[in-house]
C-alpha cells in the first residue's frame, strides 16, 4: 500500500493543485460557476478512484458531491464527510503568492483551501484510490462531499434530513481539523457550536454633517461601539443574561486530563507576536479555546472609511458577532438570548435590528468507543505514536446533524496545524501532512474492519 502511495505522489499532488486552482469561494456568488466546477472535479475523481456512482446532487444552493463503493453489505460503512468550499481569501493583497495559484515552498503548498478542507478531502480520494487500487478496501464507503461548509451547511442538513437511507453507513469519518505537531499527533474530540449574528443600528434616517447635528445626535457607531465592549465583564465573562445556563462544566479530573496536553504558552505567544494573552478568568487559554464559550465581533463597519477624511456623523452602523458554544448550549437558544439582550441594552436615541446568519450545535466524541480505538491504532501506527486526545474550538456545523438525524457517531481525524493559517492569507498545508493523512486513513479502514 505504501509502494503505490510512493509510486503516485507527485500525481497525487499535481491532481490536488488542479484543485487548488479552483476558486470555490462559496460565501461570495460571483464564484457561484467555480464551486460547481470544484463539485466536477471532485466527482470526476471519486469515479476516477474507483466509486461505483459518483454524482452531483442539486440543493438550492451549492452541490453536494455523493459517490460510493459497496464491496459487501454485511462490512461496515465508513461514510467521509469533507467541504471543497473555501473562504474567500480577503485580502488578497497579504498573500505571499496568489490564493488560487498554489505553489510548493519549504514542503508545504501554499493557497486558499489548501489544508481547510480540499487538501484533506483529497487525502481521503487519493487513500481510496490506493485501497481499491491494492485491492485492501476492507470496508464499504460513502463519500458527501459539500460546497456550502463555510457558510453554516444549512442545505446539506436539507439533504441529510431527505437521504438517510442513501447515507445509512456505521460511522463518520471527516479530517477537517489538526493534529497538535507532526510529532504530536492527536484526534479531536469535540467541536464548538456556533451563533452567528449581524447587528444593525441606526440613528437618524440619513448621514447627517458631524459638525452641525454631533453631539446632539446619537452616533450609532458610538452606540454600536459600546454596546459590543459591554457583552464582556471585567473577568471576560460574557454578560448576556443566562448565557452560561447550559454549559457544562468539566469536572476537575477532566481539567486535569486537559492539563497534560503539550502546549507550550511561550511559543504560543510568539507565534501570534503578543505580549499576553486575554480571555476569561480562571481558565487556561487551552480550555479558553475549546471548552468554553464565546462571543467575538467578527467585522464591524460604517461611516466614512474612504481614503481622507470626511466629516459624517452616520445614519447606520453595523457589526458581525459569532459566538462559539459548548456542550449543552443550543445555537436557537444562545442567537434569542443575545437578540433579546441587544434590544434590552439599546439606548433611546438608536433602533437595533439583530439578524441570525447561521448556527450549529456542538459535539462531543466518546473516546471508548472502537471508531475511536480504530482511530487510535491507525494513527499509532502511522505516527509511531499514540495519538492525544483534543477538544478542538472550530465549528464543522453538520456533525451534530449526523448523530440527530443519521444516529451516527463522528470520528475527527484531522491533520492539519493550527498553524497551517486557515482563514488566514498565505493557508498552508504541509507536504508531510498530505502524504500521512493518505497513509493513516487505510490504516483506519483496516482497524474498524477488524473491529465489527
Ligand atoms: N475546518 C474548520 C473547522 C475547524 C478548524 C475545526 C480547526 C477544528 C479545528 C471549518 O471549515 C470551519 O472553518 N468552520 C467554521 C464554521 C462555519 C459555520 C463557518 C468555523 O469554525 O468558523
Ligand atoms: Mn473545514
Ligand atoms: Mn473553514
Amino acid at each position: 500500500m505504501n509502494q503505490y502511495i510512493n509510486e503516485n505522489k507527485d500525481r497525487f499532488l499535481s491532481e490536488l493543485l488542479d484543485l487548488l486552482r479552483i476558486p470555490s469561494v462559496s460565501a461570495d456568488s460571483k464564484f457561484a460557476g467555480d464551486v460547481r466546477k470544484a463539485a466536477e472535479f471532485i466527482c470526476q475523481k471519486l469515479s476516477d478512484a474507483g466509486a461505483d456512482l459518483a454524482e452531483i446532487c442539486e440543493t438550492a444552493g451549492h452541490p453536494i458531491v455523493f459517490g460510493q463503493k459497496i464491496i459487501d453489505p454485511a462490512l461496515p460503512t465508513v461514510l467521509v464527510y469533507g467541504h471543497y468550499d473555501v473562504q474567500p481569501a480577503d485580502p488578497y493583497e497579504l498573500w505571499d503568492s496568489p490564493p488560487f495559484e498554489p505553489v510548493v515552498k519549504d514542503e508545504k503548498i501554499f493557497a486558499r483551501g489548501a489544508c481547510d478542507d480540499k487538501g484533506q478531502v483529497y487525502m481521503h480520494i487519493k487513500a481510496f484510490e490506493t485501497m481499491v487500487a491494492t485491492n485492501s478496501l476492507s470496508c464499504n464507503v460513502k463519500f458527501m462531499i459539500e460546497g456550502e461548509e463555510e457558510v453554516g451547511s444549512d442545505n446539506l442538513g436539507i439533504f441529510v434530513s431527505a437521504n438517510k437511507e442513501k447515507l445509512a453507513a456505521d460511522v463518520v469519518l471527516i479530517s477537517d481539523t489538526a493534529i497538535i505537531a507532526n510529532d504530536i499527533p492527536s484526534i479531536d474530540v469535540g467541536l464548538r457550536g456556533l451563533s452567528y449574528l449581524e447587528v444593525e443600528v441606526t440613528a437618524a434616517n440619513r448621514d447627517l454633517h458631524s459638525g452641525v447635528y454631533g453631539g446632539a445626535v446619537a452616533n450609532p457607531i458610538n452606540v454600536l461601539s459600546k454596546m459590543i465592549a459591554s457583552l464582556h465583564d471585567e473577568d471576560n465573562r460574557i454578560t448576556i443574561p443566562n448565557f452560561y445556563a447550559d454549559v457544562v462544566e468539566l469536572t476537575p479530573e477532566e481539567r486535569a486530563a486537559m492539563a497534560l496536553t503539550p502546549f507550550s504558552l511561550d511559543a504560543y505567544k510568539e507565534d501570534l507576536g503578543i505580549d499576553e494573552v486575554v480571555g476569561e478568568k480562571g481558565y487556561t487559554t487551552l480550555e479558553r479555546a475549546s471548552i468554553r464559550p464565546t462571543l467575538d465581533a467578527n467585522g464591524i463597519w460604517g461611516g466614512y472609511i474612504g481614503e481622507g477624511a470626511k466629516t459624517v456623523l452616520p445614519s447606520k452602523a453595523f457589526a458581525k458577532i459569532s459566538m462559539r458554544l459548548v456542550p449543552n448550549q443550543k445555537s436557537e437558544v444562545i442567537t434569542d438570548l443575545f437578540t433579546k439582550h441587544l434590544q434590552a441594552i439599546a439606548p433611546a436615541g438608536v433602533t437595533v435590528k439583530v439578524r441570525p446568519h447561521h448556527g450549529g450545535e456542538p459535539y462531543v466524541t466518546p473516546i471508548d468507543s472502537k471508531e475511536y480505538r480504530a482511530a487510535e491504532r491507525a494513527m499509532e501506527e502511522a505516527f509511531g505514536k499514540k495519538p492525544v486526545p483534543t477538544r478542538g474550538g472550530g465549528s464543522i456545523p453538520i456533525v451534530a446533524l449526523f448523530e440527530k438525524e443519521l444516529g451516527l457517531k463522528t470520528i475527527l481525524m484531522g491533520f492539519g496545524l493550527d498553524s497551517d493559517a486557515i482563514h488566514s492569507p498565505n493557508e498552508h498545508y504541509g507536504l508531510f501532512n498530505f502524504y500521512k493523512g493518505i497513509e493513516t486513513i487505510p490504516l483506519f479502514f483496516k482497524y474498524y474492519s477488524e473491529t465489527n
